[in-house]
């Protein structure tokens, strides 16, 4: 895209303002939530909305939580013209793979028509900047050896890709049309405490934990990068203040494992635990490999990932130890439906 440096600022040191405001799509989520603690504590002038269809349990003076769905327009109309936001930082969205496979239409209802909305009603209240938090499923799977770059195509091979992808043609054209100041971000696999543990890593601590199996897709040889959660919110940070607008940013850490060695190296860390990892059928459309090439925010931001990966996972395994009534209310309803769905059918296949 072609940069408009004339809209580059630094949002705190605008001097008409004592307070800004930034409303956080998708706040009550894994990555959101983290994202509202990390400003919150960084920024005690900054006041928080958070805009999501799940209830937020926070309880701070300068977060505000607003119920509704993005891909409703009198929703977002609604929280805009009573909080009227300066920043934009769009996480909502169905984050599944698995689940985009069983049900893809919610994915382009909440990913692509929630992000066309959010877009236009930015527009219309001059939104000073609008970060779209993407993926690196976009670029869509790699031999081993290649690292997606910004400019590369965009190849998405499930629908829940395809819906990011989609998302982020429409910031482009938000930029490209209308002149949006807009920033997309695109980071690789995320860890840390609260995550829903119907991903990777939480799934297996949490399984370990209660002695489940560990259901591990295909030949599990696939390959994902992974970042931990605050250095994500660093960058997230950094691109809303600093990022030029109408350009895109891969962050990543070149902390790729192959699924099998990761959760055999994560077992290990549970000696009482009686799990075992288990082959199960494989994902339909299954990428081999993700990786990025994250030069341009190292070397254009100055970003660097700062947690290490073993460090990381460690303190990750430790929130979950310590967080177990937070699983055990997770662990009900839909939850369990979801899992009877997605394992009970591809433990049985494989048998
Ligand atoms: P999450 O599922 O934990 O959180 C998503 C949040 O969005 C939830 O709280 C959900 O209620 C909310 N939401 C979904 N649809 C909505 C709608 N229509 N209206 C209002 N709220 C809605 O997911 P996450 O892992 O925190 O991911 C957040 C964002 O980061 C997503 O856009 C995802 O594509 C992106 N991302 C995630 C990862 C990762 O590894 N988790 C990596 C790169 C990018
Ligand atoms: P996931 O956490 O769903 O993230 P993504 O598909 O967005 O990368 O999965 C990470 C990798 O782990 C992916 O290759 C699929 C694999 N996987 C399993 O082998 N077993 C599981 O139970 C899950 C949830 C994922």
């Amino acid at each position: 895209m072609t940069p408009h440096k004339d809209e580059v600022f630094n949002f705190f040191e605008d001097p008409n303002k004592d307070m800004k405001i930034v409303m956080v799509t998708g706040g009550a989520g894994f990555i959101g939530s983290n994202f509202i603690k990390y400003m919150l504590g960084k920024y005690p002038d900054c006041k928080v909305i958070n805009f999501d269809k799940l209830t937020y349990a926070g309880n701070l003076e300068n977060l505000i939580s607003v119920e509704g769905d993005v891909a409703n327009a009198l929703d977002i109309k609604n929280v805009f013209e009573q909080f009227n936001p300066d920043y934009v930082v769009h996480f909502a969205a169905e984050s599944h793979v698995d689940r985009s496979i069983v049900n893809p239409d919610i994915f382009l209802t909440s990913n692509i028509i929630g992000t066309q909305i959010l877009l236009n009603q930015s527009r219309e209240n001059k939104v000073k900047k609008f970060v779209q938090i993407s993926t690196d499923e976009v670029y869509g799977s790699l031999p081993t050896g290649i690292a997606s770059k910004e400019d590369d195509k965009l190849n998405p091979n499930n629908p829940y890709a395809a819906s990011k992808a989609s998302a982020d043609l429409l910031i482009r054209v938000a930029h490209q049309t209308f002149k949006q100041p807009v920033n997309i971000i695109r980071a690789c696999n995320n860890y840390g405490p609260f995550q829903f543990p119907e991903k990777l890593i939480p799934l297996m601590i949490v399984n370990s934990l209660l002695n489940e199996e560990l259901p591990l897709y295909g030949d599990g040889q696939n390959i994902r990068e992974w970042l931990h959660v605050n250095d994500h919110c660093k960058a997230i940070d950094l691109v809303l203040h600093k990022g030029i607008p109408g350009e895109t940013y891969n962050v990543g850490t070149g902390d790729n494992w192959e699924n099998l060695k990761l959760v055999e190296h994560l077992l290990q860390k549970f000696p009482e635990s009686k799990s075992h990892i288990q082959f199960v059928l494989d994902r339909q459309g299954h990428d081999f490999r993700y990786a990025l090439d994250s030069s341009k925010i190292q070397n254009e931001l100055g970003w660097k990932p700062e947690v290490k990966f073993e460090d990381g996972l460690q303190e990750t395994i430790e929130w979950y130890v310590n967080h177990q009534e937070w699983i055990e209310d997770i662990r009900t309803g839909n939850y369990l439906k979801y899992y009877d769905t997605n394992y009970a059918e591809r433990m049985m296949e494989i048998s």
